[in-house]
C-alpha cells in the first residue's frame, strides 16, 4: 500500500485527479471504474476542469459502473446513476458508447451479467477509484461477503442502511445492492482508495492496521499496487 495523507479534501482530490489523469493519458482505451458517493466530487470537478483546459480527453477511455442500490433508477435522487450522471458523465460529456452502468430497476442477476460481460470484453479494469463505506465496504461489497464472480447481488448491511438517508434525503426500504466484486477490483491494474473527514478516521485506522474480509476495503488497501489517499482529518 502506498499511503498518502494530504492536508485537506481539496488536496486529496487533486492528488487523486492527477493520478487518474496520468493513467488516462498513458492508457487510452482502458476501462475505468469510479465510485459514486460524496467523496469523489472534488476529483470529478478537477478532471472535468483539466478536460476543459485541453489537458486530457475523458472520452479516450471507457467507464463501468461500480454499484447501485437495487430498486432505484436514474429518476431517484441519491441513486448511484443519478450521482454519476450529475457529477461526472454529463458535465464531462461522456459519450453513451463509452460507459455501461447498473440499472437498479432491472433484474439484479441480469445486471450483474451485463456488467461482468462488459468488464471481460475490456480485458478487465484498468484503473478504479473507490470510496470507503462507514463499515469498510467497497461498492456494495459488504463486510463478510465473498463474491466469487466479477459482479454480485448483496444484502445491505445495517450500517449501510443507516447511512442511506444521507444520499436519498429520507429512509427507503432498500435491502440489496449490485456491485462489481472485490475480486474484480483487486485485479485492476491500478487501485486508488479515497477517504476524507473525521467520520472516516476510525475505519481508516482499522483498514491500515488489519487485513480481513470483515473490512472489504482492507483486502484492496494492502495490495502493493494500491494507493490510499486520505486527508488529515481521516487519519488518526
Ligand atoms: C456508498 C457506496 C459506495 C461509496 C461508499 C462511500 O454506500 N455504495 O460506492 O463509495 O458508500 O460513500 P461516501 O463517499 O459518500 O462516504
Amino acid at each position: 500500500m502506498n499511503l498518502i495523507v494530504k492536508k485537506n479534501y481539496i488536496e486529496m482530490s487533486t492528488t487523486a485527479a492527477r493520478t487518474v489523469a496520468d493513467f488516462i493519458i498513458n492508457n487510452p482505451g482502458s476501462l475505468l471504474c469510479f465510485c459514486a458517493g460524496d467523496t469523489p466530487y472534488g476529483m470529478f470537478e478537477q478532471l472535468i476542469e483539466m478536460q476543459k483546459k485541453g489537458l486530457l480527453d475523458l472520452n479516450s477511455v471507457y467507464y463501468v459502473g461500480l454499484d447501485e442500490w437495487v430498486g432505484v433508477g436514474e429518476e431517484t435522487t441519491g441513486s448511484c446513476v443519478q450521482v454519476m450522471n450529475d457529477h461526472f458523465y454529463l458535465p464531462a460529456n461522456i459519450k453513451p458508447e463509452r460507459k455501461l452502468i447498473f440499472n437498479g430497476l432491472n433484474n439484479p442477476q441480469d445486471e450483474c451479467k451485463k456488467i461482468a460481460d462488459y468488464i471481460k470484453r475490456h480485458g478487465g479494469i484498468g484503473l478504479t477509484v473507490l470510496g470507503i463505506g462507514m463499515n469498510g465496504h467497497i461498492g456494495f461489497n459488504e463486510p463478510g461477503t465473498d463474491i466469487s464472480e466479477l459482479c454480485g447481488v448483496v444484502a445491505l448491511d445495517d450500517v449501510t442502511k443507516s447511512v442511506l438517508p444521507k444520499y436519498f434525503g429520507r429512509q427507503l426500504p432498500l435491502t440489496q445492492g449490485v456491485t462489481v466484486s472485490t475480486k474484480a477490483l483487486s485485479e485492476a491494474k491500478q487501485i486508488i482508495l479515497i477517504a476524507s473527514g473525521e467520520k472516516k478516521a476510525a475505519i481508516i485506522k482499522k483498514i491500515i492496521g488489519s487485513k480481513n474480509r470483515d473490512i472489504p476495503a482492507s483486502l484492496l488497501a494492502h495490495l502493493e499496487k494500491t494507493c490510499l489517499i486520505v486527508d488529515r482529518s481521516a487519519y488518526i
